[in-house]
This record gives C-alpha cells, structure tokens and sequence, in this order.
C-alpha cells in the first residue's frame, strides 16, 4: 500500500483490553499544544531521558516541521482531547542508511502496559512499510530496563550498547542501547510478535 493510502486509514479509533478508546491521529501541526501539553506532563524521570526536549515550544516546531517535510512521521494516541501517547519515525535520508527508520514511543504513565505501545509500534510499522523501510531501529539509555524489556517483548532485539554516547537531561553522560526490529519480521526474536 503507498503511504497516501496506508495514511488516509487515520483517524481511527481502537479499544484497549482495559475498555479504554483511543482515537488514532496522523500528527500535523494541529497535534502541537496537545503535544506539549503531553511533554509538560511526563514525570521529571522520563523527562530526563527524551532525546529532544518536547516540554520546549520550538523543539515541538522542529518536530512537526519535519513531519510536514516528509522526513518524519508520527501517529499520536487520544483519549478523549488529551494526547496520551505517540510512535514517532525518522526516517535518515543519507544512501546506506535510507532503509533505516528510528522509531520513538513515549505512553503516558497511567496508561503503560496496557497494550497502547504495541498497538502504536504495530501501526507505526505500517507506516514504515509504506515508506519503504527496512529496518526499525529503537534507541534508549540503558538504565531504561521497563522500555528495553517491552521492547524485547515487541520483538527487537538489541544491537549495540555505546558506552557515554549520550547526554541526559540532566547533562550526565549516558550509555546508549540501540534495539532493531526487521520491518519483514526477519529478525530473531524472544517476544509476541507484533502481528500474532
Ligand atoms: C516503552 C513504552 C513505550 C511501552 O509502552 P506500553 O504501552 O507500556 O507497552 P505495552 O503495554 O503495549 O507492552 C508491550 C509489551 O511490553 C511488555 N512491557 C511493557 N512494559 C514493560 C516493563 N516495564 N517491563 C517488562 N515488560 C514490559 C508488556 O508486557 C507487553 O508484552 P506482551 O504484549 O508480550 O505481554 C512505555 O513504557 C513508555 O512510554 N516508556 C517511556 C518512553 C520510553 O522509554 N520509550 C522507549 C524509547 S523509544
């Protein structure tokens, strides 16, 4: 399917197993105070590890400028007006890594483990596909063992730990886990598959 057609499938709406509805949304330009309002909300904890600081009104500009230019793609989570979650794609533009898409996932914290970051990461993969991707890679600092572990669970497998690669927010250096998923379903791996 092309990403014209894989997208024009949003919104739409999904129930948790907790009987929670999520309406499904591409993000654009209108998501921007919802996703701000979703940043300023995350505990100080996961704060510390966002790769972009989202709580900052023009890194939220940057974010949605590149989604509208193509480079990016994201499909945010509503429950009712409040975002509560979004899986994000960057997809790299230089030749060997342009099958290459970093996924991020952020759910908010009363919402976790109840089935919203596979459902995300599930639909996100489709968006990949229609893109042209072959590979999902998910990057994470390696104290974050809840999101390595769900991730593990999602079928990624981890691929390199890069001692102090990273800054957090805090600016303490960090170890940095990079996680991939073949977008096939080629890859090996120890969880439920996202499509069982
Ligand atoms: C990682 C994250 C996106 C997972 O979202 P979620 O909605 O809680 O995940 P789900 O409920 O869909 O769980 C997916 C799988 O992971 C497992 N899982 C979820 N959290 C887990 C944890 N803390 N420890 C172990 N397993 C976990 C679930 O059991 C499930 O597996 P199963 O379906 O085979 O039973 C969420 O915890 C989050 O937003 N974390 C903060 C942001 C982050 O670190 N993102 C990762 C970097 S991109």
């Amino acid at each position: 399917m092309s990403l014209e057609e894989t997208t024009a499938g949003y919104p739409r709406t999904i129930t948790l197993s907790s009987g929670t509805s999520i309406e499904l949304r591409m993000i654009t330009g209108a998501d921007r105070n919802a996703i701000l309002e979703f940043a300023r909300s995350l505990p100080e904890e996961d704060l510390l590890f966002l790769r972009v600081d989202l709580t900052e009104p023009q890194n939220v500009d940057e974010w949605i400028r590149r989604i509208e230019s193509g480079q990016s793609a994201a499909i945010a989570a509503y429950e009712g007006e409040r975002l509560v979650g979004y899986a994000k794609l960057h997809r790299e533009t230089a030749r060997w890594t342009r099958r290459l898409g970093e996924l991020r996932v952020n759910v908010s914290p009363h919402l976790r483990g109840k089935g919203l970051g596979r459902i995300l990461t599930s639909h996100i993969f489709d968006i990949g596909q229609a893109m042209g991707l072959r590979k999902l890679t998910a990057h994470m600092i390696a104290d974050q063992h809840g999101a390595q572990a769900a991730f593990r669970r999602l079928g990624f497998v981890p691929e390199a730990l890069l001692a102090d690669y990273v800054e957090d927010g805090n600016g303490k250096p960090r170890d940095l886990v990079i996680m991939s998923h073949d977008i096939d379903g080629l890859t090996e791996f120890v969880g439920t598959p996202l499509r069982a």
